[in-house]
């Protein structure tokens, strides 16, 4: 087992125009709370992790303001340089937490800001698979739908095969000093880290995650987000919602 210490790095620089909102969805109330204070709480409760950073836009004063109303979020680090995309975000976000004192082989765990529903369990389990594997790995989700593939005019082409396919979801675990290369190498347009690694030749593990960890981006997302979280909080002994 590798003692290298672990990072929670979570990006939060988009500006969520996708769902909708007048102002980025990390910042979209749902249940009393900015969705990325349910975030931080969650991640604030993941067992040995040596901090939680998070990146956001140069411009970006509102985490700062939320994060004085909450003094239990005390492990939070807020970097203001965000990018124009999300591998830029989450590179800049590396450099970062090197500044911030990170050794080259540890561990960092990239969570996206917008999947406000995750677990500390779930995570466990990633970090339990990983810990020890030489290249890291993600939550994903076997595919639960049949796959079409469209063709220009919107109409199937063809009905893919889906039993080797998945639905790569966050937090993704790589060493700091290989995920720093694989996405110089990949260039700004990745949507996610296993992708950088994958270009490097490396193959990522995937560890079941939960269809509850999905990634809030349209409207009715903010929703079903909402009503979750609602449900677990006026049942907190009850069966858990996970
Ligand atoms: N993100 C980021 N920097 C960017 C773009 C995205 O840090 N330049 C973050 C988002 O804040 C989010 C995560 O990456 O937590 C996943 O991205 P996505 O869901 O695409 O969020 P947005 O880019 O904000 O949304 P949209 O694509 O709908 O504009
Ligand atoms: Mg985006």
């Amino acid at each position: 087992m590798s003692t290298d210490r672990l990072h929670l790095l979570v990006p939060a620089a988009g500006t969520g125009s996708r769902a909708g909102t007048a102002q980025p969805k990390q910042y979209q109330p749902l249940a009393g709370r900015a969705l990325i204070v349910h975030t931080l709480h969650a991640l604030q409760g993941i067992a040995g992790v040596s901090g939680i950073h998070v990146v956001v836009s140069p411009d970006d004063t509102q985490l700062a303001t939320l994060l004085a109303a909450e003094p239990n979020l005390n492990r939070v680090r807020v970097h203001p340089v965000g990018g124009a995309t999300r591998a830029a975000s989450v590179s800049a976000g590396l450099q970062a937490l090197r500044d911030a004192g990170a050794h080259e082989r540890d561990w960092v765990l990239v969570h996206d800001a917008a999947r406000c529903l995750v677990q500390p369990d779930w995570v466990q389990a990633l970090i339990q698979a990983c810990r020890s594997d030489p290249v890291g790995g993600l939550l994903a989700m076997p595919l639960p739908d049949t796959l079409k593939q469209a063709n220009a005019d919107e109409r199937v082409q063809a009905t893919l095969a889906r039993g080797d396919k998945w639905l790569a979801q966050t937090p993704q675990m790589f060493r700091w000093d290989d995920l720093s290369r694989a996405l110089r190498q990949a260039g700004p347009q990745v949507t996610d880290e296993a992708s950088a690694i994958e270009a490097l030749g490396l193959a990522p593990r995937l560890v079941r995650g939960n269809a509850l960890n999905f990634k809030v981006t349209y409207p009715e997302d903010l929703r079903l987000a909402e009503w979750v979280l609602a449900a677990r909080s006026s049942d907190p002994h009850g069966e858990p919602l996970t």
